[in-house]
């Protein structure tokens, strides 16, 4: 039925779905067909309505810890004509209890530490193999040795550019083994793919390391040296290559 007061989409821009910004394309893309995806922290829900509009997803959860993001992520599925087909939830991460099917979370555009106490407060997606597709603001080194030492399997590391800066997407899951891993590791990836966008990150880390040697004494210091001069040999030896 027509709704009258609204502006309504063109035809097929409901079935194309909100664009997504290259960012939200590198979380979308790897999500497999016929996944029963949650989407945490979705604040304008572009990425769960574009999931369901190409018809990815079997289940879409999409939720955030304050009102007025969900509200503009229902507002966003209405505008496209999929507000009935997501569970819209407001709550803090994945909230109390273990959801049913869910085999894919997405946790995108937040703090590395939040990341690790969202999946702290939800030990299913380890017992259960979820499936984690993470974009980490901040605190990346933390969320990386916290994935490699507590029963997560990484299986890659992805860049991604968009504008001027450069952003990182892990795909994990839960399950598998503690990992050992260095303090190179935990600050470059063990399983970073060499896209484009590769040799600036290299340098944009070598820059924070430079930074962090000025407070660092003892032992510490020692080790950001010596990352410092392993990260300058992987930008000498890289080659940029397409992703
Ligand atoms: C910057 S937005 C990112 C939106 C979207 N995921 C993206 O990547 O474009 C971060 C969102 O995460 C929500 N958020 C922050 N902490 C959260 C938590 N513990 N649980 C659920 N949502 C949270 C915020 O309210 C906000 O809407």
């Amino acid at each position: 039925m027509e709704r009258t007061g609204f502006l309504q989409p063109e035809r097929d821009e409901i079935r194309r779905g909100p664009a997504l910004t290259p960012r939200l394309k590198k979380l979308a893309d790897p999500v497999r067909e016929g996944s029963s995806v949650w989407d945490v922290g979705t604040d304008h829900g572009k990425l769960p309505v574009r999931l369901l509009l190409d018809g990815k997803v079997r289940r879409m959860v999409a939720s955030d810890i304050k009102e007025g993001p969900l509200e503009s992520a229902r507002a966003t599925a209405t505008s496209f004509g999929v507000e009935d087909r997501i569970e819209f939830r407001l709550c803090d991460g994945l909230g109390s209890e273990a959801p049913d099917l869910i085999d894919t979370v997405i946790i995108a555009g937040m703090g590395g530490e939040t990341m690790i106490d969202i999946l702290e407060n939800a030990r299913w997606v380890v017992d259960r193999k979820v499936r984690l597709l993470l974009q980490p603001m901040s605190a990346i080194p933390k969320l990386r040795s916290y994935l490699y030492s507590n029963s997560y399997t990484v299986f890659g590391e992805h860049l991604v550019r968009e504008r001027d800066k450069i952003y990182l997407c892990i795909d994990a899951s839960g399950g598998g083994s503690a990992e050992s891993y260095s303090f190179l590791d935990a600050r470059i990836g063990k399983y970073l793919t060499k896209g484009e966008p590769y040799r600036d990150y290299l340098r944009r880390e070598k820059m924070r390391l430079e930074k962090e040697l000025y407070g660092a004494d003892g032992d510490h210091k020692t080790i950001i040296r010596t990352a410092i001069g392993e990260i300058e040999d992987m930008i000498r030896g890289s080659v940029q290559v397409a992703e």
